[in-house]
């Protein structure tokens, strides 16, 4: 009998890919995924431990979660609720003191343990807790065949980080730096291209420190899988992310010069345009490191254009820091950020020190910061205009006889087109820009 499967997903884009892979997983087991928690046989709640407010979410969301549990209690069922992600493996058991009534807490590398767990907490009625890192990575243990990921899909690469910024919980949370073989990886690209995905992100929380197997015996880096995943026939996107400044190697240039199919569009974090407090950050690259990169991927990719991550109020940063780092903003041009108010993670060393930034000058600094980003964001799109884009096309859009695709910049454009050109890539000619997406018609 088919049961319901609900799994909501916080976070980063490696949540979204290991929602999909527990889906996968539970697929043999009878889970259908639905689209709402009511009524649900089983929630699993994908979560994210990055910064306070999205830990604090997930524990508002069980608040809802356990009404609906109640509720399907008295009429005679069962509804288990999972934690998954970042935040089970921060809080693990502790989960329970806050939400008794969850039934399964699981990390991010042991949901390939899901199918047992479920039968045990289904037959004991006790909560299961694994917040492992197993021997035998939970690759090897996933379903190898993947159905259907549409158009765009992503396939992680590597997972963990060794870096250790200050304000990180990531190397504690996903654990160290691993790589999945390349010949694995690019199994499952040819499978998801055989079903029609044109592009692939390859995910990595530290994507281009990736140095797994490669079938040639050798350690591959990610430029040389990336120049093998452009071979496959029906990928013509190739994407990556998150990548640190540190490791952008000469391949990885070369790799933007040669490869048609990585798209000129590069998320790098830079965190902070301050040098002082880079260093007290532990990132390992100051802003002329930063600049440099820069610079040699310009030059190998001159249409490259970049995002990046930036954090204020870090503990210690004075105003001319942060000057610093609208200073930079400016010179490096981004096209598009993620900015955050620092947010203190226990467990992390930024979080003991004792020059804290106030939360009124954190809030003011977030406010000019992202005023300065909007700003080169709509400069960026308002250029855009004029030009000629190849366009992927993904969906049907909103309003009748549209369809909405993406440029190699991620922005979304929306045509006036056939529903036939869907899954296909066509140059556009930009009409219009606003602020979160462009309009055009097809070039010809
Ligand atoms: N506070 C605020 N932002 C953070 N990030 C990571 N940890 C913190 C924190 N403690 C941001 C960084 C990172 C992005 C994914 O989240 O900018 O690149
Ligand atoms: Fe976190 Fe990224 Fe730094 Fe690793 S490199 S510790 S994931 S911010």
């Amino acid at each position: 009998m088919s049961k319901r499967l609900f799994i909501s997903t916080y976070g980063c884009q490696m949540n979204v890919y290991d929602s999909s892979r527990m889906a996968e997983l539970l697929a043999p087991c009878g889970y259908r995924r639905t689209e709402s928690a009511e009524d649900a046989d089983l929630v699993i709640l994908n979560t994210c431990h990055i910064r306070e407010k999205a830990a604090e979410k997930v524990y508002s969301e069980l608040g809802r979660l356990r009404a609906l549990q109640q509720r399907k209690a008295r009429r005679g069922g069962r509804m288990l609720i999972a934690v998954a992600g970042c935040v089970a493996q921060a809080e693990g058991a502790e989960i329970r003191w806050r939400a008794p009534f969850v039934d399964l807490v699981v990390g991010p590398q042991a949901y390939q343990n899901l199918p047992a767990m479920i039968e045990q907490a289904l037959a004991a009625g006790t909560a299961v807790v694994d917040t492992g890192f197993p021997q035998v990575p939970k690759f090897d243990r996933l379903p190898r065949a993947r159905p259907g990921q549409g158009v765009s899909a992503f396939v992680t690469v590597q997972e963990g980080c060794d870096k250790f910024c200050t304000f990180c919980v990531v190397p504690y949370t996903r654990g160290a730096e691993y790589s999945r073989p390349a010949a694995a990886i690019i199994a499952e690209a040819r499978q998801l291209s055989d079903q029609g995905t044109c592009e692939i992100t390859l995910l990595g929380q530290n994507v281009n420190a990736y140095h797994g197997a490669g079938p040639d015996g050798r350690e591959w880096g990610l430029a040389r899988l990336i120049v093998e995943l452009a071979e496959l026939p029906g990928i013509s996107r190739l994407r990556y992310t998150t990548s640190h400044p540190r490791d952008v190697d000469d391949a990885l240039i070369a790799a933007h010069r040669d490869v048609p199919q990585l798209m000129p569009f590069l998320h790098l974090p830079v965190q902070s345009g301050s040098d002082r407090v880079l260093a007290a950050m532990n990132r390992r690259h100051t802003t002329d490191d930063y600049r440099r990169v820069v610079e040699r991927l310009r030059a190998a990719r001159p249409d490259l254009a970049l995002s990046t991550d930036l954090i204020v109020g870090f503990p210690g940063e004075s105003e001319a820091d942060f000057r610093a780092t609208l200073d930079f903003v400016a010179e490096i041009g981004f096209a598009q950020a993620f900015s955050f108010k620092y947010s203190p993670r226990p467990g992390t060393p930024a979080a003991a020190a004792a020059d804290q930034v106030p939360e009124a000058t954190k809030v003011e600094r977030l406010a000019e910061l992202q005023t300065l980003l909007g700003a080169q964001q709509r400069r960026f799109n308002r250029d855009c205009v004029g030009k000629t884009l190849p366009v992927l096309f993904e969906k049907p859009g909103r309003h009748p006889g549209q369809i909405v695709g993406r440029s190699p910049y991620l922005q979304s454009v929306h045509v006036s087109a056939d529903s036939s050109l869907i899954g296909r890539t066509a140059p556009v000619r930009i009409l219009n820009a606003g602020p979160n997406s462009l309009g055009g018609a097809l070039a010809q």
